[in-house]
């Protein structure tokens, strides 16, 4: 039996060892606390049994155990500028056998370790069979929904230079047709600010679950995130209406 309480002292344990009055490890900690809950939600919308219920919320926790290393070695959470933080959790919990920590078992530990590698992967690997492929999307939905939770409800990128930036800002081109064809948009090395923020709400394209897009309907994520700016330009304004519509009609067909 997986013992969740013990994983999440474990995890407190862990997270110890790092400053929590930086905002940025804080804000890590409650991420994956909150994603823990919200993988045990979508775990139990899919009426899976106790133990695979406990097995995805226990991926929820450890997802991204690499971000607390990364922050304190590179300063930055932009896997671009240090390293793959799915790959370097996974590395984390085989060094030592740290995973023993959190889990008693071993037979668990690839769908646990295949989890977290794909899940900030832009397309879950091929080949995966059908079991492990399940709990590698449940992750990814739950961590899309608290980067939702985030970005509507703590104001994250936005100094006030950042604000004008999206405020006077104009969408590229090829990221409203990839947002037109719903598909999740690819992350061009030099975004603009106002890119990011689509960037984000074409998530919603890489969603798996009823739950899940339910959950975005419910909180009403997708306005909450880009009415937050008072845009200036005229075709943006059109463009972000575009957006919201598209938005709206393609998660109601999908609950
Ligand atoms: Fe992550």
């Amino acid at each position: 039996m997986i013992d969740l309480k013990k994983a999440k002292e474990e995890f407190m344990n862990y997270v110890s060892n790092y400053d929590d009055k930086e905002s940025s490890i804080y804000r890590k900690i409650h991420h994956s606390i909150r994603v823990m809950e919200l993988s045990r939600e979508i775990a139990e919308s899919l009426n899976l049994n106790e133990e695979e219920i406990k097995l995805a919320t226990l991926i929820g926790l450890l997802h991204d155990i690499a971000r607390f290393e990364q922050f304190k070695n590179y300063r930055t959470f932009s896997d671009y500028k240090s390293f793959d933080h799915g790959d370097m959790g996974v590395q984390i919990l085989e060094k030592d056998n740290f995973i023993r920590k959190f889990i008693e078992t071993d037979e668990y530990d690839e769908i646990i370790k295949t989890a977290i590698k794909n899940h900030n992967k832009f397309s879950i690997e091929e080949g995966l069979d059908e079991n492990t492929l399940m709990f590698a999307k449940i992750i990814k939905d739950a961590d899309k929904l608290d980067i939702f939770y985030e970005a509507s409800e703590l104001m994250l990128w936005h100094t006030d230079e950042e604000i004008k930036q999206v405020e006077e800002g104009i969408i590229s081109e090829n990221y409203i047709n990839t947002f037109k064809k719903h598909e999740c948009i690819f992350r061009e090395k030099d975004q603009t600010k106002i890119d990011s923020i689509i960037l984000v709400i074409s998530f919603i394209f890489d969603t798996n679950f009823k739950y899940t897009f339910k959950y975005i309907l419910d909180n009403n994520f997708v306005n909450k995130i880009l009415d937050k700016f008072d845009y200036k330009v005229e075709k943006t304004q059109k463009q972000i209406e575009l957006i919201e519509k598209i938005a709206y009609d393609y998660l109601n067909e999908k609950i």
